[in-house]
């Protein structure tokens, strides 16, 4: 009979410990806790380890042993409970009188925005989105677009080839072929998408970039069509006042080919309007009949116009980056400048 009392005393007491633990709701509460069970001096838990000296010599051991298991399961908890009051949301350490934490927002990234805005000008006049592989054949990077292999812009020194005849596009064009190959004319599309140059990462190239292709073809399309198009995406783009200019350039996949110009009016922060310089915004043409061949297409009936502009150029243009860099590094302290 005598042994079972300090047992169910200290079983008892482990209970009561246990559950003082886990309601304690901070870690000077809990340091209470501790010191009503476990303190060398007051400690319940160790006042019972005190009694092990009057109990008979054969009980000893058994009651020991209880008592020492009780003693570490307690610690231990107290010890979990601790870290738990520690960690963040734990304890009663706020401290209330410090400014709240501001929530992250996302945003697009500003060449995505860029895309999104010309993407939406083109499709208010009509045009639908196209897509094609980044991986690609030298037939639709090249051959189908008028482009033998022999050609500078075929150059391996620019292209970057995965096997024998398969590469990374250089440019947006094979969507072109690969869209007329799909469907009959009309076609009017907008095809944004990566493309891939063996070109050193500097301040004006990246080995990887971005394009929007642009292609028409119907029948009666003229130099007209091409012309008043691109004027009116680019018054559209960038305000009323732009002027468009074309200067006659080559591309295999066109003929005639043109390199547009824009010439933008900007407002200063006195008020005072200003002319900039020409910029370079894109490479146009009317599509190559030969093209329009390739893709299986009547020739002679139908005819078009095509264009590739890049959109980091613009982005950069738009918000005076000088360094393209800055839009692969992904430093969110820069990129949060243009969220909108
Ligand atoms: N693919 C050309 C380039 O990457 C741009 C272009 C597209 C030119 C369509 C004419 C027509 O430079």
């Amino acid at each position: 009979m005598s042994e079972t009392q300090p047992i169910d005393a200290l079983r008892h007491l482990e209970q009561e410990a246990l559950s003082a633990i886990a309601e304690a709701a901070e870690e000077r509460a809990l340091e209470e806790v501790r010191v009503a069970y476990l303190g060398r001096k007051e400690g319940k838990i160790s006042a019972v380890m005190r009694l092990l000296g009057t109990v008979p010599a054969e009980e000893r051991p058994a009651l020991g042993q209880e008592a020492n298991r009780v003693k570490e399961a307690v610690a231990r908890a107290i010890e979990s409970r601790g870290r738990i009051l520690a960690g963040p949301g734990g304890g009663g350490h706020h401290d209330l009188t410090l400014p709240a934490r501001r929530a992250w927002k996302g945003a697009r990234h500003p060449v995505t925005q860029t895309i999104d805005d010309i993407w939406g000008i083109f499709r208010q006049m009509g045009f639908t989105r196209a897509r094609g592989p980044e991986a690609d054949s030298e037939w639709y990077n090249f051959v189908a677009l008028n482009t033998p292999l022999d050609h500078p812009a075929a150059d391996e020194q620019d292209t970057l080839y995965l096997v024998d005849s398969v590469l990374l596009r250089s440019h947006t064009s094979p969507v072109q072929m690969r869209t007329m190959e799909k469907h009959d004319p009309p076609i009017r599309i907008i095809a944004p998408g990566w493309v891939y140059r063996r070109d050193t990462y500097d301040a004006t190239h990246t080995p990887v970039f971005l394009q929007i292709e642009g292609l028409v073809v119907d029948e009666g399309i003229t130099f007209v069509d091409f012309k008043a198009t691109l004027a009116e995406f680019a018054r559209r783009y960038w305000g009323p006042d732009t002027q468009v200019r074309f200067r006659p350039s080559f591309f295999p996949f066109t003929e005639p080919s043109a390199e547009v110009d824009v010439k933008r009016v900007i407002t200063r922060p006195d008020g005072t309007r200003q002319e900039t310089d020409w910029l370079e915004i894109m490479g146009a043409g009317m599509v190559d009949p030969n093209v329009l061949d390739n893709a299986g297409y009547d020739s002679e009936r139908f005819t078009g116009f095509a264009f590739g502009m890049g959109p980091a150029r613009i982005a950069k243009l738009k918000h005076g980056v000088d360094d393209l860099r800055t839009f692969f590094d992904d430093d969110v302290r820069f990129l949060s400048q243009f969220a909108r």
